[in-house]
């Protein structure tokens, strides 16, 4: 079932009913303000940071879950409705939510009265936009009362839900015209302020959410909208908001147009002020100007939508597949930029006051972003290393206002310095900037210790050499990249938190799967040394990399598929000989790309993976599940049966089996796991799979499950990224390589070929792949050996391949 249709060529998904099985969001805002809007128009915001910066306030286990956010009212006669359904509920004559590219547009009706509700935050803006066409379609005059409503947080959104005995005695407002200005703790140390605005004159407001609402009432029944008036009231402590009601008469076929602001402003410490605690609104009053009429919203949109334009333009392809089309030129791409500017911190599921910015995660949200902006992909590399330590450890994650690595998490998550050879490759192979090696980069962001990137990456990889096991396997450490894998923490207190606590560290629990990154980040890492005269560094590396591929072969293999890892005790996981956990994904998918055993072990592993592991969502992440807790095993076994780790289908890794599949060349196998759970073939299980169709989500449950089928924690997931790689790198085989552009498609027999256009180092390459008699590449009409188009420097390059 179907709650809305793919609109490919506005590049929108659009929802045709309110009641979606849980709110399908958007994200509006690429680079200092954010906003998560969902399809009833729900949502919060913030600057950079949603934990230490949030602008509106959002309440994560509300009922109903997504009640508040953006509350618009609109007052005809006795009935009162909202354009995106909530908060009034009242049943509308239409709706419609279209999520497009950094925009979500409302169309609702009632009554002769039509709603058009398009909010983003237009670029290089620190505010969001709300502009609400009202237009008249009966035959008779309306007069209209409209407010418009949001919530402030007190900033710190931890404090904000938390410290009671404080906030409830802060809160500020001013107000001035039409606008409210939030001020709470500028006064003291904030030097920073948010205002909601509305351009045409008011004829009240209210700023005390208490007085707006009234006792007993909640956002679908405010006291203040039930009299039609406004209380004026002025936030003192409490919940300051800022309520705007206007009224507005429109003849038979008439519009009106207004454009709401809610904006972030910070103020240098000697201009915080023009009066004893009157905050300076100099920067509020030019960014309203900015916005103040319909065509200067309209030239924004227009620019949002060029700029968009623009950057898909830099990888679109045209197949027989329809749906592969629609996620590999639109979603997947959308939802990499989501991934690479949010990480893991503020979605519908991510508060946004827990996890920072991962170390790990953004390293590989990078993989599927890099070609889309190389500059910030460099400026974000040079982020995270700054938070390794010199013995080539590093902190798990880090806030990206202070860009500083989180002391409560630490460190000690052995896969961590491995994925940043892998993204710091993957740059260097889509720009060609090997310069980035050279940048001057600290340890633990402590100045005085800056070191070339190179050395790094350098003792990223020697960190793991350094610290193996019995078996000369790598060292897990807290865990690796299944951050539930916690063999050394042996919690049997409740409540504690299985990732930080270690209650026997016994220097013994290894994890095959970081054999495999090992093996396959090694080598890069030695192609890159060679590529920079460091012959004698790479010999040594391959030497590593051989020590460890052994290793795998002899400790690694369990005869059928890829063992997990061995735990504190030296006993395997994920082998023949456990009964529970028999089997685990991650290693089929790295040991397999990592070449360890071959394409013969590598076909065997991908055949048993398919056999216990797949079901029709795609690859489960282990089975059997387990169905007791196990201290030596951590959190993995702390979930119920097919569910998260422990044995849903996570679907982050089903792109390593893609790629696995690519690796062993078994293009059928490859495009038949992409199809699963790749969104857009899915999209009519939405009812089962409930969450959004038009984006990947983290985790889908599995078959031991009670509600097999169901994911959840849409949108910030390492799916979006690697997918992209699997679709992209993999099927479709368009590699950027140090010396060229690789074309090494692996079709399914359903796909006899595609046209495809991809901008790399400056050349537009478009390339036609067909199957043939006349195999081989073609480049500019001449004939070119092996898969590798090389640069031209040109502004554009035809390339045929037949296959
Ligand atoms: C979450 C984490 C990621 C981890 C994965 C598996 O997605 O963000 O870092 O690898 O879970 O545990
Ligand atoms: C929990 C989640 C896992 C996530 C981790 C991050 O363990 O299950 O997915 O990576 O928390 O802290």
């Amino acid at each position: 079932m179907q709650y809305g249709y793919f609109n490919d060529a506005a590049k929108e998904y659009v929802i045709t009913r309110a009641d979606t099985p849980l709110p399908w969001i958007n994200y509006l805002g690429s680079n200092g303000f954010f906003s998560l809007i969902s399809n009833t128009c729900g949502g919060y915001s913030f600057y950079k940071d949603a934990k230490l910066r949030r602008i509106t306030r959002f309440r994560y286990n509300n009922v109903p879950h997504d009640e508040g956010g953006r509350c618009f009212y609109i007052c005809d006669g006795e009935t009162v409705w909202s354009p995106a359904f909530l908060p009034m509920k009242t049943p509308l004559d239409a709706y419609r939510c279209r999520h497009g590219l950094g925009y979500s547009i409302f169309d609702g009706k009632k009554n002769g009265v039509s709603a058009s509700l398009t909010v983003t935050v237009p670029m290089h803006t620190d505010m969001e936009v709300q502009k609400l066409v009202l237009k008249n379609e009966s035959d008779s005059e309306k007069r209209l009362i409209l407010y418009g409503v949001t919530e402030w947080c007190l900033w710190n959104a931890v404090d904000d839900s938390t410290n009671f005995q404080r906030n409830w005695n802060i809160g500020e407002v001013e107000i001035e015209g039409s606008t409210v200005y939030h001020k709470t703790e500028y006064r003291e140390r904030r030097n920073h302020y948010a205002f909601y605005s509305v351009n045409a004159p008011i004829d009240g407001f209210d700023t005390d959410r208490d007085t707006f609402l009234g006792r007993f009432r909640g956002w679908g029944e405010p006291q203040a909208v039930e009299h039609r008036t406004s209380f004026m009231s002025v936030a003192a402590g409490w919940a300051p908001i800022a309520a705007l009601r206007l009224s507005l008469t429109l003849a038979p076929g008439e519009s009106k147009t207004l454009l709401f602001r809610l904006g972030y402003v910070e103020n240098p410490q000697e201009k915080k002020f023009t009066a004893l605690n009157v905050i300076n609104k100099e920067k509020a009053h030019a960014m309203l100007a900015a916005f103040e009429t319909e065509a200067q919203f309209d030239a924004a949109m227009d620019t949002l939508k060029a700029y968009w334009s623009s950057l898909l333009s830099r990888f679109t392809v045209q197949s027989s597949e329809e749906k592969l089309d629609r996620m590999v030129n639109i979603w997947n791409q959308y939802q990499c930029m989501v991934t690479f500017n949010m990480s893991r911190s503020a979605s519908y599921y991510e508060s946004g006051t827990g996890r920072g910015m991962g170390f790990r995660d953004s390293c590989q949200d990078l993989l599927g972003f890099v070609h889309l902006i190389p500059e910030r992909a460099r400026e974000r590399i040079i982020d995270i290393a700054s938070i390794q330590f010199a013995d080539g450890s590093t902190y798990h994650q880090y806030q990206p206002l202070t860009k500083r690595g989180n002391a409560d998490v630490g460190s000690g998550f052995n896969d961590d310095p491995l994925w940043l050879i892998a993204c710091t490759c993957a740059y260097i192979r889509e720009t060609g900037d090997f310069s980035i090696l050279d940048a001057p980069t600290p340890f633990n962001n402590e100045a005085g210790t800056e070191v070339p990137l190179m050395e790094h990456l350098r003792r990223s990889l020697r960190y793991t050499v350094e610290h193996r096991g019995p078996h000369g396997l790598p060292l897990i450490g807290r865990a690796d990249w299944n951050d539930c894998l916690n063999l050394n923490c042996f919690s049997m207190t409740p409540g504690e938190n299985f990732q930080t606590c270690s209650n026997f560290e016994s220097g013994k629990a290894e994890s095959v799967f970081i054999a495999g990154m090992f093996v396959k980040y090694g080598k890069e890492y030695a192609a890159l040394c060679d590529r920079i005269g460091l012959s004698d560094e790479a010999k040594t590396v391959r030497g590593s990399v051989k020590e460890i591929e052994g290793a795998a072969l002899t400790f690694g293999w369990d005869g059928e598929w890829f063992r997990r890892a061995y735990d504190a005790f030296e006993r395997p996981i994920g082998s023949r000989v456990n009964d529970e956990g028999k089997i685990f994904i991650e290693p089929q998918g790295f040991c397999v790309m990592a070449g360890i055993g071959g394409p013969e072990y590598g076909k065997r592993a991908l055949a048993s993976t398919e056999a216990l592991l797949g079901n029709e969502f795609g690859i489960e992440v282990l089975h059997p599940c387990y169905t007791a807790y196990h201290d030596y095993l951590g959190e993995i076994s702390s979930y119920p049966p097919g569910y998260k780790e422990n044995g849903s289908v996570f679907c982050h890794n089903n792109p390593w089996i893609t790629l696995a599949y690519c690796t062993v060349k078994d293009g059928n196998g490859a495009f038949d796991l992409y199809k699963r759970n790749a969104p857009a073939y899915i999209e009519d299980k939405s009812e089962i799979h409930r969450t959004e169709p038009y984006c990947y989500s983290q985790t889908i449950a599995g078959r031991n499950a009670k509600t097999y089928g169901e994911a959840k924690n849409a949108w910030l997931t390492g799916t979006a990224a690697w997918s992209f790689v699997a679709v992209s790198q993999g099927i479709l085989g368009i590699r950027p390589d140090y010396d060229g552009l690789i074309v090494d498609p692996c079709l399914p027999d359903t796909m006899n070929g595609y046209r495809l256009s991809r901008l790399f180092r400056g050349t537009r390459y478009d390339v036609t792949v067909r199957r043939g008699e006349n195999k081989g590449l073609i480049v500019n009409g001449k004939p070119v050996p092996g898969n590798t188009v090389p640069l031209t420097g040109a502004s554009v390059c035809t390339v045929e391949l037949t296959i």
